[in-house]
């Protein structure tokens, strides 16, 4: 049985990572932490995980020793406090932006202040097991990526080399953005949206650039999903492509991904990746089509930011610390109709 402790656990991250846990008979969650909600029952927060624990939140200061660690803080908090986590657990499984990047200069451009310690950036593989797989168990510890760079760096990987231009747009989901609540999240400004939400320079180009070499031109629209990401990527390439080569290059990349599905269908309503159809599993759901136009080749991508960009990949990386199945505790299918 391996022991389990939550940090930044009255988030949605946390309580994402929690119900995780909770679901699986060789884990055991000893801890989550909270400074608002300390003292509180963990189903105060995560009222889905009520009958499933009487665990109450801890605080931060009071760490147990334990085998992995999830850490669920803000970027820019973690930085400082990774020595301790380290101090606490063998395998620490981060979701913030604050070890995605490898490079401290990167990091002060983007996040604008220096990393509290740069002498572990190195020390976290980049949390996609589907491009780290072998790093992630070596060193046993990841840096949950980023949910809209997931769903970008999973589209545009297999294309990298082909590709000469990029331009990406992105939906997403208002849990994307945490659960504090500010102007843009209050009810009534925010249903209903379709707003501009990171034109330009959003922080995810510079993983989406490590993890692919490919300087991206990006756009963020914040729309009306609570969970869900929808990623399309315009992708420029020197060739005129057939289907045949498209489905080559995705198949050569992901032929064994237990959570990558190529969806393609000629015919119904579900021919492309739709966000609501796997709301709450760790799939990333990638389709295509060229343009007979031009040379342009457009993939879709689509993901649960709270699953598969943020706590499933994290669990999909401590199954390959552990050495077990990456699918274990991650076989939710998604509801349809939903
Ligand atoms: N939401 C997503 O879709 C998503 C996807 C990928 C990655 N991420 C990243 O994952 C992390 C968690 O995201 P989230 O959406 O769960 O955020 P969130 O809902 O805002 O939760 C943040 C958690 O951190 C705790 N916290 C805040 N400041 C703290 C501090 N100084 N020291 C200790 N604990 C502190 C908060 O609880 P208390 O204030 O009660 O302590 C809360 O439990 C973030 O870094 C985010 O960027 C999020």
């Amino acid at each position: 049985m391996n022991t389990v402790s939550i940090i930044g656990g009255s988030g949605y991250v946390g309580g994402e990572v929690a119900r995780l846990v909770l679901m699986r008979d060789d884990l055991e969650l000893v801890q989550v932490t909270s400074s608002s909600t300390l003292g509180e029952h963990v189903h105060s927060a995560h009222p889905n995980l009520r009958g499933r624990t009487d665990l109450r939140f801890t605080s931060p200061d009071e760490l147990k020793d334990v085998d992995f660690i999830f850490s669920a803080l803000p970027h820019g908090t973690s930085d400082s406090k990774m020595k301790d986590l380290l101090s606490h657990a063998e395998h620490v499984i981060d979701t913030s932006a604050d070890f995605r990047l490898n490079d401290p200069e990167v990091y002060r451009k983007w996040y604008g202040h220096d990393h509290a310690s740069p002498e572990l950036m190195e020390s976290f593989p980049y949390g996609l097991p589907e491009l780290h797989r072998s790093e992630i168990r070596e060193k046993g510890r990841a840096a949950a990526p980023g949910c809209v760079a997931t769903s970008t760096i999973l589209g545009l990987f297999p294309f990298r080399e082909i590709a000469q231009r990029v331009l990406v747009d992105s939906k997403i989901g208002s849990s994307a953005a945490g659960k504090t609540v500010s102007d843009s999240s209050h009810h009534p400004e925010r249903s209903g949206v379709i707003r501009p939400y990171a034109p330009v320079d959003h922080r995810h180009r510079a993983e989406i650039l490590q993890e692919t070499g490919v300087d991206v031109m990006m756009t963020v629209h914040a729309v009306e999903m609570v969970r869900g990401i929808s990623t399309t990527i315009h992708i420029e390439i020197g060739e005129k492509l057939t289907e045949k080569d498209v489905w080559g290059y995705l198949r050569s990349t992901y032929g064994k991904e237990p959570f990558i599905r190529v969806i393609r269908s000629q015919k119904g309503i579900f021919r492309y990746p739709e966000p609501k159809l796997i709301a709450g599993s760790n799939y990333c759901d990638l389709g295509f089509e060229l343009d007979p136009n031009s040379n342009r080749l457009v993939v879709f991508s689509a993901i649960d930011n709270l699953m598969k960009g943020a706590a499933g990949s994290a669990m999909q990386c401590m199954n390959v610390i552990m050495g077990c199945d990456e699918t274990k505790g991650l076989e939710f299918t998604g509801l349809h109709p939903i």
